[in-house]
Formats: C-alpha cells, structure tokens, sequence
C-alpha cells in the first residue's frame, strides 16, 4: 500500500473543519496538551451506579474537550463496564446497535465523568484519508508563503490523553480504513511517511467506535451505506458490545428525565409509558416486516420535546415521526397510536385543538 500523505495543498485553518482543534482553546478551559497522565482513580460503583467495584484512572482537571455532563444520563451497565475496561486498560472498544440507541452518547458521558478529553468524528463518506492525517498547507511566515505540514485528527488524536470516537464506523471509506487499521493495535504506529516521522500513541489515548452492524454488512435493509468490515480489521476490536433499546421501565425514566416531566405526576407518566409502548409496537411492527421506519430513543425524546412546544401530543407525533413515514405504511402508524393513546390521530385534529 501507498503509504505517502500531504499530497494535495490548501490553505487550511483547522485541522479538520469544525472540529474545533485549530489553534485557539475554548475560553476559560485549559487546553487538552495540559494534561500528562490520570492523576485519580474513581469508582464505577459510586460514578456510574455499577454493581460491582472496578477503579479507573481519571483526570483530576476538566480540559477544553471534556464532553459536558448530562445529569439525566442513565448509563446500561454491560454497555458502561465494556466502555469503561476500555479507558482502564486501553482495550479498543466497539458499541454496535440500532440508532438513536445511546451509543456514541454512553462514550461521551463515561468521558465527561471521568474529565477525559473526548473527541468524536463521524466516518461517513465525507470523511477522507488526508482528512485524518493531514495535509501540505501553505502558511503565511514572516510575510513569506511557506508550505507546512498540517496534522490532520488522526496523529493529533494519538498524542493526546483523550479517547477519539469513530462513529458510524462501518460507513467508513474503503481508504480510510486502512489508515485506521494502523492504530488499531495498542502499540499501534503512524508512519507519516512524507514527514519522515513515526507517531506513537500517548499513554492517555483511547479508541472507541459505534456502529449499527457488526461489521457483516447490513442484513435488515436499515442501514443504506454500511459496508462490510474485514476480518482482519474486526480482529483487532478487543471488546465488542451490543446497545439495543433499553428496556421498558427504563427508557420511560429516560425520558421523563430528560424532559423534566414530573414521574409522580400518574397521568404523565402514563402519556409518556404511552409513548414508549408506541415505539416499542414500531420496532415490533419492523421486525415483523409491516413498517420499514422505527422509532429510536432518540425519536421519543425528539416526540417529547416536540409535544411540549406544541402543546399537543398527536400533532407533535405526526411532525416528528408519522410524516417520516412511507405512505402507505402511515395507516399501520396511526393505527399503532390509536391502540396505545385509545383516540384516532386524525388529519387535522392539531389544527383544530390549537
Ligand atoms: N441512557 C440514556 N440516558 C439518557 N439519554 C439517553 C440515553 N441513551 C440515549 N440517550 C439520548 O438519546 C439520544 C440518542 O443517543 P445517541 O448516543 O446519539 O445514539 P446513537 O449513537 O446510538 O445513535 C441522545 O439525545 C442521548 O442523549
Ligand atoms: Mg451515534
């Protein structure tokens, strides 16, 4: 394989665009090359509400790409041990799962509570291989154009204490994958063969990745776009976890939660079981092969926030998911509301009752 990079020259401002990794930090935090090594060890019992007594290194100090904490967060716990054995001993952990499940999610809180840096990048078709590694620039030095390597995220990302997401890794390019494979093993080198440089990854780095399938391609239909990983490439992901829905009871909290409803409210807490059985009867009615369109976690909580703007819960319904679906296959949605809310979602009907 042509392992050349920085062929192609432009003028760049940051690494990557939008990722926020140029040259300025984000105010008042320090910046991510501040920190050395974890200089904590937290509890997964008292941090993440986990059965068990397992300790992980952690950082002592926020830095600028600490993800933010959710205090609504609920964390799975197969899906949290499996996370956290990857910051603890630096496995490379895949989470693969339906969409909207709370994979890329349970990755960034785990890291916001642990203060480890965490940066996520989606590997859609966009995304190519001089995206993740770099590039010749032409820079601006002492009033002359000069041409500079710039780092792309990739070798960034390797020599810092901080875990890197791949997410929708099995959407990724065929050329960027091979740039992956290299740092997929721990010791894991990058050779920038151009800059005559070999990287070595950063004690603090972590690699993780999320994905819909499990690497076989997509059997269900679901996933336009998702290729087939190679053996080789699955081999070197030490742990591989699957994230579905959450059960029942819990996505209910989840939502009310998030949306600040109050549970000890009966009747919202039953719209909301409502909502949730709703969703469960469209990943059924999937599963059966009646509707090609399901409603995620994801989809409630986008439905909740919704109902609360409008103030109507079949008008929100219709916006947020019905209008989603295939025509033909609204009929079979609408009577899936009917069974669970005992009242027709009719044309008109938000119009009417706002
Ligand atoms: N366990 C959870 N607790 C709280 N919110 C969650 C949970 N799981 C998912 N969510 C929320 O659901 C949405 C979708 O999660 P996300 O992690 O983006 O899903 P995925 O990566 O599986 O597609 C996000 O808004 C996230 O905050
Ligand atoms: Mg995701």
């Amino acid at each position: 394989m042509n392992d050349s990079e920085g062929v192609a020259t432009e003028i760049l401002e940051d690494p990557i665009p939008g990722s926020g990794l140029g040259d300025g930090g984000i105010a008042g935090l320090p910046p991510t090359a501040s920190l050395s090594a974890p200089d904590r060890v937290a509890n997964a019992r008292t941090l993440f509400g986990l059965d068990r007594d397992f300790d992980v290194p952690a950082y002592s100090v926020r830095t600028e790409h600490v993800p933010d904490i959710d205090t609504a967060y609920r964390f799975d716990p197969e899906t949290t041990l499996a996370i956290l054995a990857g910051f603890a001993f630096n496995r490379r952990v895949m989470i693969q799962g339906y969409h909207g499940t709370g994979k890329s999610s349970h990755i960034e809180q785990v890291a916001a509570r642990l203060n480890w840096p965490c940066i996520r990048i989606n590997l859609d078709s966009h995304i190519s291989r001089i995206d993740l590694i770099g590039k010749d620039a032409i820079v601006l030095k002492d009033g002359r154009q000069i041409t500079e390597f710039r780092e792309g995220l990739l070798p960034w990302a390797l020599q810092h204490p901080c875990a890197l997401v791949f997410d929708e890794y099995d959407a990724g390019r065929p050329d960027v994958m091979f740039v992956i494979q290299r740092v997929l093993e721990v010791e894991g080198r990058l050779t920038l063969l151009d800059q005559n440089r070999v990287i070595r990854p950063h004690p603090g780095f972590r690699l993780f990745a999320t994905a819909n399938t499990v690497g076989l391609g997509d059997t269900t239909g679901l996933y336009h776009g998702t290729q087939q990983i190679n053996q080789g490439q699955m081999d070197r992901w030490n742990i591989v976890t699957t994230l579905n829905y959450l059960p029942h009871a819990q996505e209910t909290a989840i939502v009310l939660a998030k949306t600040g409803w109050d549970g000890r409210d009966t009747a919202q807490k039953r719209r909301v079981e409502s909502m949730v059985a709703l969703a469960d009867l469209t990943r059924a009615g999937f599963i059966h092969g009646d509707i090609s369109t399901v409603m995620s976690p994801r989809t409630v909580l986008t439905w909740a926030e919704n109902a609360r703007i409008f103030g109507d819960l079949g008008f929100a319904f219709r916006l947020t998911f019905l209008n989603k679906c295939d025509e033909a296959e609204r009929q079979t949605v609408a009577e899936y509301y009917q069974r669970c809310f005992n009242e027709d979602l009719a044309a008109g009907q938000a119009a009417k009752s706002r």
